[in-house]
């Protein structure tokens, strides 16, 4: 976060702002228990992939390859645009893949990074954590392994999103050569309006022995500069898991969770006897002070982004919680694969 000016950053994101008001400052839900038995936790793209991870718990697979096949149908899925297959692309548009996964009983994990051209970023990071002494491969290097292993090199960028990345670099400035769209192509399909749409799955699961695994996925941030890394391949922010506590994930503005330490910070909130909903929401708050103090609040000392946060507490509690109201989250258990209404800090206006 170094490199613009605290004013010139407020204006990039006072877009963003400008949909938001706070009514007033916290919702809670009631608190979230499952029956007992596996239980995934994912955002709300993750309604099939919580049953798909809860159904391989069952049939006893591994709580991390459960969670990784249950993101694969979104990875894969051209209609999601914030992962994957589909997913928008970097400024140049080029689609640059993020992902990270983790493992309960050994603790270990595997990332990947700036990974083009293929479709399953987090089958990549299964790899990495497998197959390697590493943690995290980037860019060149992710590819390479990925082709090492057989991985299929695919152009990832669909019709929707080359048109969703070309009419945003067309409408970016009236002091460059490209003209921008005629209102007739952007009422083609209304999410063309819609300059970055937000996105990225997360899915932390728990077997029934009590065993965790989880896993983020993103094409980060829409039109990013290439090379720009989120907080999801990054083990601590994007996810993060201690087999004797509990998971957590993040979705949204992945530099305020690199900042927070997020996902770590409520594992270790957990870890000191917060349940996931109080711990997820303790880092919001933290989040917000941050900020007050890097510039990113608005007049009402409010951030101008939202963030998600995602828990699995060790006892089968479980939480959704957000900056700003009207997110839902996905769960699966023993009663079925559903999605929930999240708890947030701030009435979205
Ligand atoms: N949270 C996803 C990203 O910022 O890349």
């Amino acid at each position: 976060m170094t490199g613009m000016p605290d004013l010139s950053r407020r204006q990039f994101l006072s877009a963003t702002a400008a949909g938001y008001a706070a009514l007033s400052l916290g919702a809670r839900a009631p608190a979230a228990q499952s029956e007992g038995g596996a239980v995934a936790v994912s955002s709300a793209n993750g309604l099939e992939a919580v049953r798909t991870a809860w159904e391989g718990m069952s049939q006893g697979g591994r709580p991390v390859d459960a969670a990784v096949a249950g993101v694969n149908l979104v990875e894969r899925d051209p209609n999601d645009l914030s992962v994957g297959y589909g997913g928008l692309p970097n400024e140049n548009g080029v689609v640059e893949l993020d992902a990270a996964v983790m493992d309960g009983p050994t603790h270990n994990a595997g990332a990947v990074a700036s990974l083009r051209g293929i479709k399953t970023p987090s089958q990549v990071a299964l790899r990495v954590m497998r197959r390697t002494d590493h943690v995290l491969l980037v860019g060149q290097g992710a590819l390479e392994f990925a082709r090492a292993h057989g991985f299929q090199e695919e152009n990832l960028l669909t019709e929707r999103s080359r048109k969703l990345w070309l009419y945003w670099k067309e409408r970016r400035s009236d002091r460059d050569d490209w003209f921008p769209p005629s209102d007739e192509e952007l009422a083609e399909d209304p999410i063309l309006r819609n300059e970055r749409p937000p996105g990225t799955i997360h899915l932390s699961a728990r077997n029934e022995s009590g065993d965790f695994g989880c896993v983020t996925t993103t094409s980060g941030l829409a039109f990013k500069i290439p090379g720009r890394v989120g907080d999801s391949p990054l083990i601590g922010d994007g996810l993060y898991l201690d087999n004797e506590v509990g998971s957590a994930g993040s979705t949204g503005r992945g530099e305020a969770v690199i900042l927070s330490c997020g996902s770590f910070a409520i594992v270790e909130r957990m870890r000191s006897g917060r349940t996931p909903e109080q711990a997820c929401h303790d880092i919001l708050e933290r989040i917000v002070d941050q900020s007050r103090r890097n510039g990113l609040a608005d007049d009402q000392g409010r951030p101008s982004f939202n963030v998600r946060f995602y828990a699995l507490s060790k006892d089968g509690k479980y939480a959704g919680a957000s900056m700003y109201s009207g997110g839902k989250f996905a769960v699966a258990d023993a009663a079925g694969a559903r999605l929930e209404e999240g708890s947030f800090l701030f009435q979205r206006g």
